[in-house]
């Protein structure tokens, strides 16, 4: 594997990750330095671009960086959390088949998991294509230390990255694919996370996606209203199709399940 993260603050500057990093099963700390010399700490295999803590808009936000919603998000909601959702039958297994079919993980590809959380869907690809790099990445260092946990347990070795979603520390058209579970509804700035995204893909890329969609119900609405002011934003098909397109994405495949949505973008 060779990655070049491309510098927070020198876009020209690369900075490449020793392949030593993904792998869990040596603890890596140290430091990683930009060709210009700008300095990242590597803690327990974790690269952090952020250092500080980011300014949270929104209760959804700050709670990503409590240690226990850490530790209880993947077991306690987010296997449940389709069905719940969906008001069907929907087990994790079968959003994992999805994700595996609709992107594809290729031999020697390389792909990144936006807004990972605890790595759910990055290590669902690594486990049906060893021989694809994988990065995850997201802001809350709680979610990615649980995310490290989870993926030595499953001898899963994945690149983590602490970063922001909405300014990639990567150069242009550089993933096979890309991931995005549920992260879609949390973002403060969706648009500027897809416009981010459309760079880095190339052109043959898959970008896959899960987010949820307004409800039909009136009550469903009403309840999406209030837990919108926490900071978490639900749109229509229609809506959420426009959006995509306007970062240059074509929708490929869709499927919505209740208010859960599966859509495969290609880049438009
Ligand atoms: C709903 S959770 C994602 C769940 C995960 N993808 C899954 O499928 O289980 C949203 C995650 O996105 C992260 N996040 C939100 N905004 C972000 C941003 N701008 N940059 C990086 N991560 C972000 C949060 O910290 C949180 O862990």
């Amino acid at each position: 594997m060779s990655l070049e993260l491309k510098s927070p603050v020198n876009e020209r500057a690369g900075i490449h990750i020793p392949p030593e990093v993904s792998n869990l099963d040596k603890p890596f700390n140290g430091v990683l330095c930009s060709q210009e010399g700008d300095e990242y700490d590597v803690k327990n295999n974790i690269i952090d671009l952020l250092g500080k803590e980011p300014a949270f808009t929104s209760i959804a936000q700050s709670t990503n960086h409590w240690k226990i919603t850490a530790a209880i998000y993947e077991d306690i909601w987010r296997k449940r959390s389709l069905s719940l959702l969906s008001g069907e039958d929907f087990p994790i297994e079968q959003e994992h088949e999805l994700l595996i079919e609709w992107t594809a993980p290729k031999k020697n590809g390389l792909y990144l998991d936006i807004g990972c959380s605890t790595a759910l869907y990055a290590r669902a690809l690594k486990a049906a294509q060893k021989e694809a790099d994988i990065v995850a990445m997201d802001f809350s260092s709680q979610m990615l230390e649980e995310a490290r946990m989870k993926a030595e347990a499953d001898e899963t070795d994945l690149i983590f990255l602490r970063s922001d979603a909405r300014d990639m520390p990567f150069f242009g058209k550089t993933f096979d694919g890309l991931v995005m579970g549920g992260t879609l509804n949390e973002l403060t700035e969706e648009l500027k996370v897809l416009y981010e995204a459309r760079r880095v893909i190339k052109e043959d890329g898959v970008f896959f996606m899960m987010h949820l969609i307004k409800s039909d119900a009136w009550y469903g609405r009403l309840l999406q209203e209030s837990i919108g002011l926490g900071g978490i934003n639900f749109w229509t098909i229609d809506e959420s199709n426009k959006l995509f397109k306007q970062a240059g994405f074509k929708v490929d495949e869709q499927l919505a399940k209740g208010i859960v949505c599966f859509t495969r973008l290609i880049p438009g």
